[in-house]
């Protein structure tokens, strides 16, 4: 017989897929490790599972908690199937900008849901920053995870998955690009590949509204790069602590409408039905074709599934709406 003990022995092990039409215009290898081959749809069970580890073992998370967490959605998910499978009960904080869908999966799986506004700033009471962590200081016997500071996260990613990738690249990997919110995947991935191999290029995917371009170019946190945007799980109003800026070679920021239309070709055209921020990571790829060149073998890693996004960028309506065709 061959089978798993639980469910979440299913997460990591994603497969590595060649681009064709979409990128049919760089002239290099371009290859995408498609994470939403994980069991909750996203990349963000990896690092779940390793943060609610890690805090059982220090003693963080103790028996019979309660696991608090300002999440979007795809950590909450990691987050749950680590807290059904381990006995914990789940509280999400999140933010009135995210899918109503990203909800109902939480809600689904078990998760209490708390939603907060996103236009107000990271230190008023009302956001989801300062909610979850009041939240978590009053319930008894509970843990605050906060991914964006957290080591774990990033650790997730230095385990698994830039090993996953050198190993499918047979270490040939020239170029990584992915989307940045937390920092955990970027600075996890970076730091294991170039320890293998300090000539591999890092580039993050940012969004307009963000703040991260700006800093690691000039080192200024400027309030003035902060606005509300669409693109979904990259770019932040904040510098995460698991944001490496050292390790990373450079960021390229994504238009909300380049994103929005590149997640829907991406599945029409390469079959691949991906989130919002795939996208952007793809769209990324295209504007920094320049920097590569025939020998390179380029990958780009794609966050979660289109599921969560019916709704949105894959809804002609909410196109029109938001001014996209
Ligand atoms: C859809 C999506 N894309 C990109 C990211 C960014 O990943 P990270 O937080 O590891 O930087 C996240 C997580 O925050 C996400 O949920």
């Amino acid at each position: 017989m061959h089978y798993v003990d639980n469910i979440l022995e299913t997460i990591g092990n994603t497969p590595l897929i060649r681009l064709n039409k979409i990128t049919a215009e760089i002239d290099a290898l371009v290859l995408a490790k498609v994470e939403y081959f994980n069991p909750g749809s996203s990349v963000k069970d990896r690092m779940a599972l390793k943060m609610v580890e890690d805090a059982e073992a220090d003693g963080r998370l103790k028996s019979g908690g309660t696991i608090v967490e300002g999440t979007s959605g795809n950590t909450g998910m990691g987050l749950a199937l680590a807290a059904i499978v381990k006995g914990y009960k789940l509280i999400c904080v999140s933010t009135d900008k995210q899918s109503k869908e990203k909800f109902d999966i939480l809600r689904a799986v078990g998760a209490e849901v708390i939603v907060c506004p996103t236009d107000v700033a990271p230190d008023d009471p009302r956001s989801y920053y300062s909610t979850s962590k009041r939240i978590a200081e009053e319930t008894p016997n509970a843990w605050y995870v906060n991914q964006y500071d957290n080591p774990s996260n990033a650790v997730a990613h230095y385990e698994q998955t830039g090993p996953e990738i050198w190993k499918q690249t047979d270490g040939k990997i020239t170029h990584f690009v992915v989307g940045v919110g937390t920092g955990g995947t970027i600075s996890g991935v970076a730091k294991y590949l170039k320890e293998q191999n300090p000539d591999i290029k890092i580039w993050g995917i940012d969004t307009y509204g963000s703040v991260f371009k700006k800093y690691h170019e000039t080192g200024i946190f400027d309030e003035k790069e902060i606005y509300p945007y669409i693109t979904e799980g990259i770019g932040e109003d904040i510098l995460p602590e698991n944001v490496d800026f050292e390790i990373i070679d450079g960021f390229e920021k994504v238009t909300d409408k380049d994103a929005a239309i590149y997640t829907r070709k991406l599945a029409r055209e390469e079959g691949i039905f991906a989130g919002n921020s795939c996208g952007a990571a793809v769209k990324g790829v295209l504007q920094l074709k320049e920097h590569f060149g025939p020998d390179d073998v380029v990958v780009v890693l794609l966050h979660d599934s289109g599921s969560r996004y019916i709704g949105k960028m894959y809804n002609d309506d909410w196109m029109k709406e938001k001014g996209f065709f």
